[in-house]
């Protein structure tokens, strides 16, 4: 049985999670963050101590995950081994330690079938890098979301100001960058827009923009 996919790709701070969260809601869709599951096997291998060099062991905790995702009001909750751990997966140390075991293929092919085990009744919104080249090549509908580096640093910059947490611009901008140098270049999976990907800059769009224009595109799809 095949269920309703929409993949939106794009590099870290472009948007993608606030507009599939949108799109969720709206169509009454499941959600895949799989940015989250790669943070989660970067977070599993700090807490377990194995050194994240070390491909196969990393590999290893990929597989065995004991992973739930809970709906809540503002998204959605991750349980690792009984513990919620969405705040954890958010930083920026944890960001960077995913964008290294993502380049690791032995991860990447640990990571798969799981991720296509989120598309179900009655439809899923999929958001990573690599959701409409690889996980879902025949999703019903695939938007690749961009925006410059700096337009993205300065969200996150604001997002973590208007949280009351601590932040450094020119520290997000040059992780931003580097995460972006890895995704691109990685030699499994790299960061691109499939070929028949809807291309959205939103350097200068507001998210509601944004949204309206993915939702004209999935109507004139019908
Ligand atoms: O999207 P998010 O910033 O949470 O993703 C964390 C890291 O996981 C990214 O920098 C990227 O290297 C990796 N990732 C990936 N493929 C995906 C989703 C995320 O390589 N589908």
């Amino acid at each position: 049985m095949t269920y309703p996919v929409i993949t939106i790709d794009g590099p870290s701070g472009a948007g993608k999670g606030t507009l599939s969260l949108l799109l969720a809601k709206q169509y009454g869709f499941h959600l895949l963050d799989s940015g989250a599951i790669y943070r989660l096997g970067a977070l599993a291998a700090k807490l377990l101590d194995v050194n994240i060099d070390d491909e196969s062991a990393v590999a290893n905790i990929c597989q065995y995950l004991d992973v739930e995702f809970e709906p809540t009001e503002s998204g959605v909750a991750v349980i690792l081994n009984g513990q919620d751990v969405s705040q954890s997966l958010r930083t920026e140390e944890i960001g960077m330690m995913a964008s290294t075991i993502a380049a690791y293929p032995s991860v990447r092919e640990a990571l798969v079938e799981r991720q296509r085990s989120f598309a179900r009744n009655p439809g899923l919104i999929a958001d990573g890098r690599d959701m409409g080249t690889t996980i879902f090549p025949n999703a019903n509908a695939k938007i690749f979301l961009t925006a410059g580096a700096e337009d993205r640093a300065k969200r996150r910059y604001n997002q973590l100001m208007e949280a009351g947490c601590e932040a450094d611009y020119s520290q997000i901008l040059a992780d931003i960058e580097q995460r972006d140098l890895n995704d691109a270049g990685r030699a499994v999976s790299p960061l691109a827009p499939a070929d028949d990907a809807l291309l959205i800059d939103s350097s200068t769009m507001g998210i509601d923009e944004v949204c309206q224009t993915v939702v004209s595109h999935l109507q004139s799809l019908k």
